[in-house]
């Protein structure tokens, strides 16, 4: 299929960076709302919780709309935490099952926030927490937000101090980039991810049952029944995990496989064919006969969660007015994978003093 470069080049507004402020948390802390515009792509950002509030692109008649799921107000943001919205997860993404922490020769014991496991860094994990957020250069024709923060030693019961620095950019094609950094004063553990949901017929558009999904992974890390990883990594040849030809993401959602009844649908975690890799490399693609448009995912990441909204349920309405019910959107989580702290035979997510984890995903938009 024909693609085309987003966006039409008389519709480009030239690219900036504003910021607004956007209410308080009950402590006092307000909330800064901070917009930016580049490449026909405009993408709001806040910076409690480094939260994609929305991301506004065109479909193939150049209507836009915002294809990411979220919420109005912050005071809904954190009535409703657990869907992680558009969040910015870490100081580690997804579980660590037992919630107990094995490094060097101790064991911290972290907070069982999802049953046993510790889920997306805790209690009040990094998508809990108020950035720094300030304009950050930026190549020409884009538009790029540095978010800062240092998580303390022991923080939601991580060993060291570490300093995180996230730059989402616009680019001037109209991509959505995320680039991680942290470094630390002791070893630890770093996953660091955005949570966003996609719906690229527009969040409250309904289901994305239909969108055709493409996922570059030959194997897969199987479940125990709390969705933490029990080390064995399947291949997906003749399940419903394999997505390595495009087809719709609803497919087999009610195929009774027992890996999809465990956490209600997809929510496990894709083992990339490319591996680690220092530079982003297309990992998956995602796209919507109805209105056109398409999302490529690139990553540095070893990982990717695909998740189809399974909790998300109608207790509450998105920005839209309208609620949003269980597959609705889907998250491509790009990370190390789920546990790997247990697993020995997963890519590494130990980082020491003197080493610098770095991280890249770049959400690249078109129309078909
Ligand atoms: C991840 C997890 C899911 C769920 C969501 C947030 O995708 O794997 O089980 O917790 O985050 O709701």
């Amino acid at each position: 299929m024909a693609e085309t470069p987003l966006p039409p080049p008389d519709a480009v507004p030239a690219p900036s960076v504003t910021a607004e402020p956007f209410g308080k948390l009950a402590d006092g802390t307000p909330v800064e709302r901070w917009t930016l515009v580049a490449g026909g792509t405009r993408v709001r950002v806040l910076s409690y919780g480094g939260i994609v509030q929305s991301v506004e692109v065109p479909d193939r008649s150049c209507r836009y709309a915002n294809v990411v799921l979220g919420l109005a107000t912050v005071d809904e943001y954190v009535e409703h935490p657990d869907p992680y919205f558009g969040a910015l997860i870490g100081r580690y993404a997804n579980r660590i099952a037992g919630a107990s922490l094995p490094l060097g020769d101790r064991t911290y014991p972290l907070p069982a926030n999802d049953g046993p496991n510790c889920l997306h860094g805790g209690t009040r994990g990094f998508d809990k927490r108020v950035w720094a957020a300030a304009a950050a250069p930026a190549a020409p024709g884009a538009a790029a937000l540095l978010l800062s923060r240092t998580s303390p030693d022991g923080e939601e019961g991580f060993p060291g101090t570490l300093d995180v620095r996230a730059t989402y950019t616009v680019t001037a094609e109209g991509a959505l980039r995320f680039d991680y950094e942290a470094t630390t004063d002791a070893p630890t553990v770093v996953s660091l991810t955005n949570h966003s949901y996609v719906n690229l017929d527009g969040e409250g558009s309904g289901s994305v049952e239909d969108h055709r999904l493409r996922i570059a992974a030959s194997r897969f890390t199987v479940n125990s029944p709390t969705s933490a990883p029990t080390g064995e990594i399947a291949d997906v040849a003749g399940t419903p995990f394999d997505f390595r030809t495009a087809r719709p993401v609803g497919a087999e959602l009610r195929s009774g496989h027992p890996q999809l009844l465990i956490g209600l649908g997809y929510d496990q975690n894709f083992v990339l064919d490319k591996g680690v890799t220092a530079a982003p490399e297309p990992v998956a693609e995602v796209s919507s006969p109805a209105s056109g448009r398409a999302l490529r995912v690139l990553t540095t990441e070893p990982g990717l969660q695909l998740y189809t909204a399974n909790f998300v349920c109608p207790s509450f309405t998105g920005p839209s007015g309208r609620a949003y019910r269980p597959g609705d959107g889907l998250a491509l989580e790009t990370q190390h994978f789920a546990d790997s702290p247990h697993h020995p035979h997963f890519p590494s997510t130990v980082l020491r003093p003197g080493e610098h984890y770095r991280s890249a995903t770049v959400y690249e938009f078109t129309v078909r």
